[in-house]
């Protein structure tokens, strides 16, 4: 039921908070991650695991992408991810002692489930399947699994299974880090990102706030055809996840780039007719991605960036600055794709689109 929103996937963005605690619940202590969330086996292959496969589609990918930066960062895993209909027909070369991990809403995904029936043959220590679908196809194949928990999601667009995926995926970062053994220093971080996480809910109520002044800058996309997305380190996945979320229900065409891409091509197409949104969080690459947003504004494009207020860009006539809310920059991929869902679900509504029920797509993609 809508209940008082005009469309599901306005209620599904609003709903975020409380759905984010919910998959936080019971699945952390004090100081770190219960590693048995993810079932009775879960601590001696996270200990195992010298690298991981994570394999997913669309949305579910974006997840994947991101937590490539997370594993490595805060666990010193290597990740590879892939899209499952490349994966599937491909040759894999597995090394010893491999995680598959599986990532999908609805865990009835053709090709992620083939993927899955794939990887059983070719010498994977166990998959892990983290889904939103309990009793689904993939739930019920996999050695492990991790539910969501996000609830029945009915708009085609996928937003608080993504914000879920991610916080599951979060988890899975603090355990695999844990089971692999941790110094003085990663214990301290986890300490943080666990401290982190149980704010999260809060926070994200926090960046829903700006709804009114992302409705008030959609009218500037509305007759666009076009729109470029920009985002470095763990928010390049979020750049491509604003972008397809844009192009799925308001049928603009856009892409996302890592913004140290834009002098390799993409800066041709700049030019007063594309609307260029970057987020840019407080973290290391910012001052970089500051200078690729000066190349934007030099060509002439209009420039909507999601940024904390005291990084000091300044809100002028070419340069729409919209202040998120802080948090530990760990999980600022999280946060910031809040405002990325906005901005679509607006544009959508303004060009008067089917939003819940995008032309051409179905929510659960069951065959090839
Ligand atoms: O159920 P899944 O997570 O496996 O679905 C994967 C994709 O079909 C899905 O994320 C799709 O990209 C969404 N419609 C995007 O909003």
């Amino acid at each position: 039921h809508k209940g008082e929103y005009r469309h599901f996937m306005l209620k599904e963005i609003f709903e975020q908070p409380e759905v984010i605690a919910t998959a936080l619940e019971g699945r952390l202590s004090e100081e770190g991650v219960l590693v048995e969330s993810f079932g009775p086996e879960a601590q001696a292959l996270f200990a195992r695991a010298r690298q991981v496969h994570i394999i997913a589609c669309g949305t579910s990918y974006h997840a994947g992408l991101v937590a490539r930066y997370w594993l490595e960062r805060y666990a010193g895993v290597p990740v590879q991810v892939e899209v499952a209909s490349e994966y599937r027909y491909r040759h894999p070369v597995v090394l010893d002692d491999t995680l598959f991990v599986t990532l999908s809403q609805s865990g009835e995904t053709a090709d992620t489930l083939a993927a899955l029936r794939f990887a059983k043959t070719l010498g994977y220590i166990g998959s892990l399947a983290i889904c939103n679908v309990p009793g689904s196809s993939l739930v019920r194949e996999s050695d492990l699994t991790l539910m969501t928990r996000a609830g029945p999601e009915i708009g085609v667009a996928s937003t608080k299974a993504f914000t879920t995926q991610l916080v599951a995926l979060m988890l899975l970062t603090l355990a695999m880090g844990k089971a692999q053994g941790l110094d003085d220093a990663q214990r301290a971080e986890q300490a943080e990102i666990v401290a982190a996480l149980k704010t999260l809910p809060r926070v994200c109520q926090k960046a829903l706030a700006l709804d009114g002044a992302i409705e008030a800058l959609s009218q500037a996309f509305a007759e666009k055809h076009h729109a470029l997305f920009l985002g470095r380190g763990a928010h390049y996945p979020i750049a491509l996840e604003g972008a397809l979320k844009l192009k799925e229900i308001s049928y603009i065409h856009a892409e996302a780039y890592p913004a140290g891409e834009l002098k390799h091509g993409p800066l041709a197409l700049v030019d007063s007719e594309m609307p260029v949104i970057s987020v840019a969080p407080n973290d290391d690459l910012l001052e970089k991605l500051k200078s690729n947003l000066q190349e934007v504004r030099a060509r002439g494009g209009q420039l909507f960036v999601f940024a904390e207020e005291s990084i000091g860009i300044r809100d002028q006539q070419d340069v729409r600055v919209l202040g998120v809310p802080v948090i530990h920059e760990s999980l600022t991929p999280l946060l910031y794709t809040l405002p990325l869902q906005l901005l679509s679900y607006h544009v959508a509504v303004l060009k008067g689109t089917d939003v819940d029920q995008p032309r051409n797509l179905a929510k659960s993609v069951t065959v090839e």
